[in-house]
């Protein structure tokens, strides 16, 4: 497998992007300014991860999504894991991530890569997303913000 970022002239690909947020106005606001990596194994893309610096020193991975076959083998701890590299050869001093409260596997996975749960914003996705969302038969309302020094 391979990791490497897209050039501008690269088209970012939208179909595994809404995989991961499946609200193409929340994609389409980090299209412009996000940086977009892409995980390939023999020419097909298996992964994507965006990085979006949102204040000084301060960058947060927006989304991150894994082609379902390639699901549950390790690859999202390796981009989570490259994520936070590329952000700390970047510059940046700290990197965060958000997933719903009811995205028990995501919040487990984040916080095996380091990432503590450091707030809530209430009724994000009530505001933000017209359908309703179940998983795990939780109702998901809220990001659970996370972050780490790095
Ligand atoms: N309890 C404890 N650990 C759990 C868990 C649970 N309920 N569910 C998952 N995990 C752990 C696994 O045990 C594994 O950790 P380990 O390596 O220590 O065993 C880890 O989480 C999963 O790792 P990995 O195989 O690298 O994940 P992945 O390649 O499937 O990638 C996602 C993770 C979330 C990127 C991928 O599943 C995906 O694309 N999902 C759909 C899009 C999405 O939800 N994106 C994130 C939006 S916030």
């Amino acid at each position: 497998m391979n990791i490497r970022q897209l050039s501008v002239h690269e088209k970012p690909p939208m179909e595994l992007l809404l995989v991961a947020d499946p609200s193409p106005k929340i994609v389409e606001s980090y299209l412009k300014s996000g940086r977009f990596f892409v995980a390939e194994k023999n020419d097909q893309l298996i992964g994507v991860y965006v990085l979006l610096p949102t204040r000084p020193q301060t960058i947060e991975i927006v989304n991150i999504a894994v082609d379902e076959p390639y699901q549950g083998k390790g690859v999202g701890k390796y981009l989570l894991q490259h994520a936070i590299t590329a952000a700390q050869t970047m510059g940046y001093t700290t990197i965060e991530i958000g997933t719903g409260n009811s995205s028990i596997g995501q919040l487990a996975l984040y916080q095996k890569c380091g990432f503590r749960i450091v707030g809530v914003d209430m009724n994000f996705f009530l505001k933000h997303y017209e359908e309703d969302m179940i998983e795990n038969g939780i109702r998901c309302t809220d990001m659970i913000r996370l972050s780490q020094d790095i």
